[in-house]
C-alpha cells in the first residue's frame, strides 16, 4: 500500500508569518526519506497553503506527485504545465476550511472534458468521492484511473456509526476492484484511526496530511512521523499476506 504525504500544511505554517520557511519542497524530501511513496499537494484558488511559485520545487522533490485541483479551467492549465504523475480532482468551496465532501459527479459539467485533457497529457486522474456505489459507476464511465474515497466522515464518527461507515468504505473499495478502478482513500486519517482503513484489501493508497505534519512536532520530526504512519499502515495489512 502506498502512502501519499500531503505537505499543504507545511505551507500553512510558512504563510502564517509571511516568512520563506518552512519550505514545503524540503518537507517533501524529508517525507520521501521517511518512506512516503508519493507527495500530494492542493493548489487552492486563494493559495492559502501551496502557491503556484512552490510547484516547480515540489515537483522536483517528488518521485511521484499527486496534484489536487478543483475542476476548473485555470487549475487545469497549471496541471498540464506542471505534468504531475496524478491529478486528483476535488470539490472546492471558497468558504470551507478543508475539502468537505466528495465530488458530485453529475453536477460538474466540465468534468468529462477535464478528465479527457489530463489523460491525453499522460496524467493519471483520480476523483475524490464519497463511498457511494452509484458515484463509482459514474467514475468508471468517465474512464478515470482511480477514485479517492473520502474518509472524513469515518474519521469524525465513533462507535457503531464509525463501524457502519467503515463497512461503506469496504464495500466501495471492493466495487472499485470489480470496476477496474484504482482505490485510494484519504482525509482525516490519524495514527489512531488509520489501521482500520489501511486493512481494507482493495485500497492501494492513502493520502494523509494534517495529522502527519502535526505529529512531526511531537514524534521526532517529519521523517520519523512518516515512518510511523507507514509502519502502522503496513502492520494493518500483514494479515493480507
Ligand atoms: N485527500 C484529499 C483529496 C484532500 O483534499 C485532503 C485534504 O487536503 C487529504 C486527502 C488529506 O486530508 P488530511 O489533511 O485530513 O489528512
Amino acid at each position: 500500500m502506498r502512502l501519499g504525504v500531503n505537505i499543504d500544511h507545511v505551507a500553512t505554517l510558512r504563510n502564517a508569518r509571511g516568512e520563506p520557511y518552512p519550505d514545503p519542497a524540503k518537507a517533501a524530501l524529508e517525507a520521501v526519506r521517511g518512506g512516503a511513496d508519493l507527495i500530494t499537494c492542493h493548489l487552492r484558488y486563494d493559495e492559502r497553503h501551496i502557491r503556484q511559485s512552490d510547484l516547480a520545487s515540489i515537483r522536483a522533490a517528488s518521485p511521484v506527485l499527486n496534484f489536487e485541483i478543483a475542476v476548473e479551467e485555470g487549475a487545469l492549465e497549471i496541471a498540464l504545465d506542471l505534468q504531475p504523475d496524478w491529478v486528483c480532482l476535488v470539490p472546492e468551496r471558497r468558504e470551507e476550511l478543508t475539502t468537505e465532501g466528495g465530488l458530485n459527479l453529475s453536477a460538474v459539467p466540465q468534468l468529462e472534458t477535464v478528465v479527457r485533457k489530463l489523460r491525453e497529457a499522460d496524467i493519471k486522474v483520480s476523483l475524490f468521492v464519497e463511498a457511494d456505489l452509484s458515484t463509482l459507476e459514474i467514475a468508471s464511465q468517465l474512464g478515470v484511473d482511480a477514485v479517492e474515497l473520502h474518509t472524513g466522515r469515518y474519521a469524525n464518527l465513533s462507535g457503531e456509526q464509525r463501524d457502519a461507515e467503515l463497512i461503506r468504505l469496504r464495500t466501495a473499495a471492493a466495487r472499485c476492484h470489480e470496476l477496474g478502478l484504482g482505490a485510494h482513500a484519504g482525509h482525516g486519517l490519524t495514527l489512531d484511526n488509520v489501521q482500520d482503513v489501511a486493512s481494507i484489501p482493495q485500497l492501494e493508497e492513502l493520502n494523509i496530511g494534517h495529522a502527519i505534519i502535526a505529529d512531526a512536532l511531537f514524534r521526532g520530526g517529519l521523517t520519523q512521523a512518516v515512518q510511523d504512519y507507514k509502519a502502522s499502515m503496513l502492520q494493518a495489512r500483514r494479515h493480507l499476506g
